[in-house]
C-alpha cells in the first residue's frame, strides 16, 4: 500500500467515525416537558434556559416545552385556572400533532407539571412515553399553599382561603387548577368524592383498568423528591407519600399506603419490575444543580 492510500485510509477512517457521531447526535429520544404552577413554557430564567441546557448536553435532540394557551401570558394563567382535564386534553392534542414525536419520548414534569404527564401517561393513548421524569410532583396532592407563584399576594391569599375553606365546592374545583389536588386528610372522604382531578387518576373512588395497563408501557417513572420543600405540603406527596387519613402530622408512604398494598393504580406492580425510582436530593423545591440533573437523570434516563 503506497503512503497516500494509507493516509487516506486512515483520515477516511476518522471521517466515518465523525459521520457515526453525528448520527448519534441526531438519535437522541425526544423530551417534553412540563412547567409548573406561576412559570410558563418559555420563559428565558426557567424552562427556557433548561431547554438550552439539555440542547447542549444532547446535540441534535428535540425539545417540546408544552405551552398550554395561545401565548405565554395564557399559558401561566393556565396553569391557575384551566381544569387539568382541559390542559391535558390540549396537551394530547400537542404532542399527536407532532410528527417528531410519534415515536416516543422522554418527559420531564416540574412541580404541578408532573402529575399532569402522569396523567397524560394515563389518558391519552395514543402518547409512548419512555422514562417520566417528576421533579417535585404533587402526586397525594397538597394540604397547603405556602406559595402561589407569580400571582400577587391579595390573589394569593383569596386563593389561600378557597383552598382552606372550600376545595371542594363544585365551583372552586371548576376555577382553580389547585383545588383539583387539593388533598384533605381531615376530610378524606370529601377529597375521594369531590376532587375532580386527583381522586380520578389515583383510582380513588374506582378502578380505571386502562390507567393501570398505561402506566406500565413506561420503561421508567422516576420520582425526584427534594428533601428541603417549603413550597410543597406535605414534601412526601412527590414521593406519593402523604399523611395518614384522619389528621396532619403522621406520614404514611406510599409503600404502607392502600394505594400500594391494593395496588390500586399498578404502583406495586412497577415497582416490583424495578420501573419505579425514588430519587431525593437536598434543596428546597425545584433547586437542583446541574452537575446533579446531568448524573441523575440526564446520564441514566435521557440517553436513550
Ligand atoms: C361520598 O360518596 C358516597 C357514595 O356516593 C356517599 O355515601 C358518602 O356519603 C360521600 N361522603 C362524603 C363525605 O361526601
Ligand atoms: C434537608 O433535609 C434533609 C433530609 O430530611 C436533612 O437531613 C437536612 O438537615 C435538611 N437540610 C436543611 C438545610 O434543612
Amino acid at each position: 500500500m503506497s503512503r497516500t492510500n494509507f493516509k487516506y485510509l486512515v483520515l477516511s477512517s476518522v471521517f466515518n467515525i465523525l459521520c457515526a457521531q453525528n448520527i448519534k447526535d441526531g438519535n437522541f429520544t425526544p423530551i417534553v416537558m412540563w412547567h409548573g404552577m406561576g412559570d410558563s413554557c418559555c420563559f428565558s430564567f426557567s424552562l427556557g434556559a433548561v431547554k438550552e441546557k439539555l440542547e447542549e448536553a444532547l446535540p441534535g435532540i428535540h425539545v417540546v416545552s408544552l405551552r398550554i394557551g395561545d401565548s405565554e401570558v395564557t399559558d401561566v394563567e393556565n396553569g391557575y385556572f384551566l381544569h387539568p382535564d382541559k390542559q391535558i386534553k390540549m396537551a394530547c392534542d400537542l404532542v399527536n400533532s407532532d410528527p417528531l414525536l410519534a415515536d416516543g419520548f422522554n418527559a420531564l414534569g416540574f412541580s404541578q407539571g408532573a402529575q399532569f404527564l402522569r396523567a397524560l401517561v394515563q389518558r391519552c393513548k395514543t402518547v409512548k412515553i419512555k422514562n417520566l421524569i417528576s421533579l417535585g410532583g404533587q402526586h397525594q396532592g397538597v394540604y397547603g399553599l405556602p406559595n402561589c407563584g407569580s400571582l400577587s399576594n391579595s390573589i394569593c391569599d383569596y386563593i389561600r382561603r378557597l383552598l382552606n375553606h372550600a376545595a371542594y365546592f363544585g365551583w372552586v374545583q371548576k376555577a382553580l387548577v389547585q383545588a383539583t389536588y387539593w388533598h384533605d386528610p381531615l376530610h378524606e372522604q370529601d377529597y375521594k368524592n369531590h376532587s375532580t382531578f386527583l381522586s380520578d387518576i389515583n383510582n380513588e373512588l374506582t378502578i380505571n383498568q386502562l390507567y393501570i395497563e398505561r402506566l406500565q408501557t413506561l420503561d421508567n417513572l422516576v420520582l425526584v423528591k427534594f428533601e428541603n420543600d417549603t413550597v410543597v405540603q406535605p414534601a412526601e406527596t412527590e414521593w406519593f407519600g402523604f399523611y395518614k387519613p384522619g389528621q396532619s402530622n403522621k406520614i404514611e408512604t406510599l409503600q404502607e399506603s392502600t394505594l400500594y398494598t391494593e395496588d390500586r393504580l399498578g404502583l406495586q406492580k412497577l415497582d416490583k419490575n424495578s420501573k419505579l425510582q425514588f430519587l431525593a436530593v437536598p434543596g428546597n423545591h425545584l433547586q437542583f444543580d446541574w452537575p446533579w440533573f446531568k448524573e441523575n437523570i440526564i446520564t441514566p434516563y435521557l440517553k436513550n
